[in-house]
């Protein structure tokens, strides 16, 4: 897809991934609109921004009323990017019924909801594309991210269906699932976790490029970020119990630091 003139609509503009979205779908002379919780966020990235024809609305997607707002706003969009989510390193026994209902609403029932209410509008451009945002955690089921890895596994199957769905249409559909990223998403406690056990995270602009790639391929696509992790994804399908058993080891040092996160 050549993104020149192109109108996208991206959710979790104001974050850490999605504004390094933002500034290369701008230079790459696309049209943005952009959304997040928080105005201040939105409204520096869009000072920043190369070209001009960018707007922002300020929505909390979980709101029905703000959701509608968005998508009153989104009259004219060529592409969907959901991106926008939430994670919560934490062990089960320390969720609430809150915590579960929060991580489903936002990571699932928003960019499915989002996808199902824009199809009919993507249907009708020459060239259309939707990309979800998932995660190495959509893949490998780890402790201490049930909640969260629930939420990304749900996504990737929601993807590949809907991509499959479309398949003899013009709208792409496309996955990509970064690894560990350097963004607020992350505690400090997962810092720490993910020094200890040696887990290699990009820069968010890392994962803008390889969203902006996947984006002008021709065809939908998949795509996971990282080797190592790409490696136990696919060993994680052929072989789960030697997943299990490796992350067995790392179960002490993971549950220290999900009670010290559960703790602050
Ligand atoms: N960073 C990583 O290690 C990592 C790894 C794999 C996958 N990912 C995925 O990458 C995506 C972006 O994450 P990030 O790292 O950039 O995190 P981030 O910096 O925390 O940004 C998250 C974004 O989502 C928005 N958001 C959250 N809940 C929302 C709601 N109810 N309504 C509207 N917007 C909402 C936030 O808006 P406000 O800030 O304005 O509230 C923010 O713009 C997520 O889907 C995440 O799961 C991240």
């Amino acid at each position: 897809m050549n993104l020149k003139g192109k109108t996208i609509l991206l959710t979790g503009a104001s974050g850490g991934i999605g504004s390094a979205i933002a500034r290369q779908l701008a230079a790459e002379g696309a049209s943005l609109l952009l959304t997040g919780r928080r105005e201040q966020p939105l409204q520096q990235l869009i000072n920043t921004l190369y070209g001009d024809g960018h707007h922002y609305v300020v929505a909390d997607l979980g709101d029905p009323v703000q959701r509608q707002q968005l998508l009153d706003a989104a009259e004219d969009v060529d592409v969907l990017i959901n991106n926008a989510g939430i994670s919560d390193f934490r062990l089960l026994a320390d969720s609430s019924e809150q915590d579960i209902q929060r991580m489903l609403a936002t990571n699932v029932e928003i960019p499915i909801s989002l996808c199902h209410s824009l199809l009919p509008l993507l249907q009708q451009k020459n060239e259309a594309a939707i990309v979800n945002v998932g995660s190495a955690f959509g893949a490998i089921g780890y402790p201490g991210y049930s909640l969260y890895c629930s939420s990304k596994f749900a996504i990737r199957g929601f993807t590949e269906s809907l991509r499959r769905e479309l398949a003899d249409t013009q709208v792409q559909v496309h996955y990509l699932a970064p690894r560990a990223t350097s963004t607020e998403i992350n505690t400090s406690a997962v810092n720490e976790l993910n020094r200890e056990l040696g887990t290699v995270t990009d820069s968010p602009e890392r994962v803008a490029t390889e969203l902006v790639d996947l984006l002008q391929r021709p065809s939908s696509s998949s795509r996971a970020i990282g080797w190592p992790e790409k490696f136990f994804a696919r060993l994680n399908g052929l072989a789960p119990g030697l997943v299990d058993g490796a992350l067995k080891k790392q179960l002490p040092t993971i549950r220290r630091y999900a009670r010290l996160n559960h703790q602050n």
